[in-house]
């Protein structure tokens, strides 16, 4: 690359020949919706997956998927609340392949419930997965990136927090926490070599907004899309595009950025 030398970044190297190649990648939620779409796509550009989910049985499912599409992965059947399997989990990733290079937060759950009915248990298992769950698995793998000078970090967030979501006060505030701690960790590691960006998706056609449809707390697809000023909803493979961007070397000069892909919605 022909940058002007006050544009170097000293010591600040991609991992591998073209700065993907074998990269060691963790994908929380990699066995469904954008998380598995994510997987393909970062497998595809030569990553080695790690998937980390709830799901064991899915796990294992996507890491074969991906194998046979001719990448290299594993599967992990982790709960991101568990700050002690997802240690384990790492420490196997970093035995098997290496450092970890690339982290993409994927893991989530989500609730309608109207305010005043949200429970103290909804409340914190909400908390649990999407905010302290993204907390346990940065500062798991964050050690590996500061040694190497070198790390790629994207978290999935969510439209709702920029919008303010009724019946999802919980969901919102998990959100838009995990906005805040990309950004705060951005700057903190900004001379590290190590991006920390956010994807906040929004109307993103996937098994969790089709559980919502069936409840009926989303409208129909054909609904949504008319709300969509590009006219139709997105799929887990857009989300995928921004995030395999995000997670190149060519983005080394961004970083604590909030990308919204969400077909031109106005937050
Ligand atoms: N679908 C949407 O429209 C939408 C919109 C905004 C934000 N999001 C966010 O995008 C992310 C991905 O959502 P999706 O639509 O692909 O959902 P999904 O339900 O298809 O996938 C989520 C995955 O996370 C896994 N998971 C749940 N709890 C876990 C835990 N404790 N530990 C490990 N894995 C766990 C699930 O097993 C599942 O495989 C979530 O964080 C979600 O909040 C989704």
């Amino acid at each position: 690359m022909n940058r002007p030398a006050h544009t170097a970044a000293p010591d600040k190297v991609p991992p591998g020949d073209n700065g993907s190649a074998g990269r060691v990648t963790i994908v929380t939620g990699g066995a469904s919706g954008m998380g598995l779409s994510v997987c393909h796509r970062l497998a595809a550009s030569g990553d080695r997956v790690a998937v980390f989910d709830l799901d064991g049985v899915a796990a294992e499912r996507a890491a074969d998927e991906l194998r046979s599409a001719g990448g290299t992965a594993m599967a992990f059947e982790v709960d991101v609340t568990d700050r002690g399997l997802i240690d384990e989990a790492v420490g196997k990733v970093r035995a098997a392949w290496g450092p970890v290079q690339v982290l993409v937060t994927s893991a989530g759950v989500f609730a309608f419930e109207p305010f005043t009915e949200i429970s103290t248990d909804s409340w914190q298992r909400i908390l649990d997965v999407n905010l302290n769950g993204t907390f346990h698995c940065i500062q798991s793998v964050i050690q590996d990136m500061i040694e190497s000078g070198w790390g790629r970090i994207v978290t999935i967030s969510s439209s709702s927090a920029q919008r303010g979501s009724p019946k999802m006060v919980h969901y919102t505030a998990s959100k838009g926490a995990v906005i805040a701690m990309t950004k705060a960790l951005a700057r903190e590691y900004a001379q590290s070599g190590i991006t920390v960006n956010t994807i906040p998706p929004s109307g993103i056609d996937t098994p969790m907004s089709r559980v919502s449809q069936a409840a009926g707390h989303l409208p129909d697809n054909a609904t949504m899309a008319r709300a969509i000023p590009v006219g139709y909803l997105g799929s887990g493979e857009d989300i995928a595009a921004a995030c395999v961007f995000l997670c190149s070397e060519e983005a080394r000069f961004i970083t604590g950025q909030v990308l919204g892909v969400n077909g031109g919605a106005v937050i």
